[in-house]
């Protein structure tokens, strides 16, 4: 076998804009259809919905923008988002339940109730997030 290639078997990615309330949603949807599709434990599907979700709407919501990639392997799936900044200043206290700084705006659309960083820890296997000014990552594996 070529000494480059890992056992990944699917790679997926979206570009996520960002305030665009309108498309919010459709990548996690996406990756929730193409895992139902290939057969993936429902378990497993629940799981990477929500953590895709609450992803891409923090990337919408409180970033500048940024993508999501999720890789399908034969144990795990990995979940990785990026995003151009501004970074999370605190970490501790963003993953804290109830924790958020979302505008009475975005509120009054039904979003920042503070449980998107903690909903994503609770679904994770394994779970890193670093984040800077310039950006911040998540890296997230569910394992099957
Ligand atoms: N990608 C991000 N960029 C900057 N800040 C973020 C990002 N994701 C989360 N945060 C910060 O962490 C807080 C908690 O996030 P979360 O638990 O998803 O709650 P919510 O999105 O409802 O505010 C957010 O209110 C925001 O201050
Ligand atoms: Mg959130």
């Amino acid at each position: 076998m070529d000494k480059h290639q890992d056992d990944s078997k699917i790679n997926l990615e979206y570009d996520i804009i960002r305030n665009d309330f309108k498309r919010a949603g459709e990548a996690s949807s996406d990756i929730k259809s193409i895992l139902k599709k290939i057969g993936i434990d429902s378990k497993v599907v629940r799981k990477v919905a929500i953590v895709t979700y609450e992803a891409e709407m923090n990337i919408v919501i409180h970033s500048y923008g940024g993508n999501i990639k999720v890789t399908i392997k034969s144990n795990n799936i990995i979940i990785e988002a990026y995003d151009r900044g501004p970074g999370i200043e605190n970490i501790p206290l963003a993953m804290k339940e109830g924790y958020s700084t979302a505008t009475n705006e975005v509120r009054e659309l039904g979003f920042g109730a503070g449980m998107g960083l903690p909903n994503i820890n609770k679904c994770a296997d394994d779970f890193k997030i670093k984040s800077t000014p310039e950006g911040t990552r998540l890296l997230i594996t569910i394992n099957f």
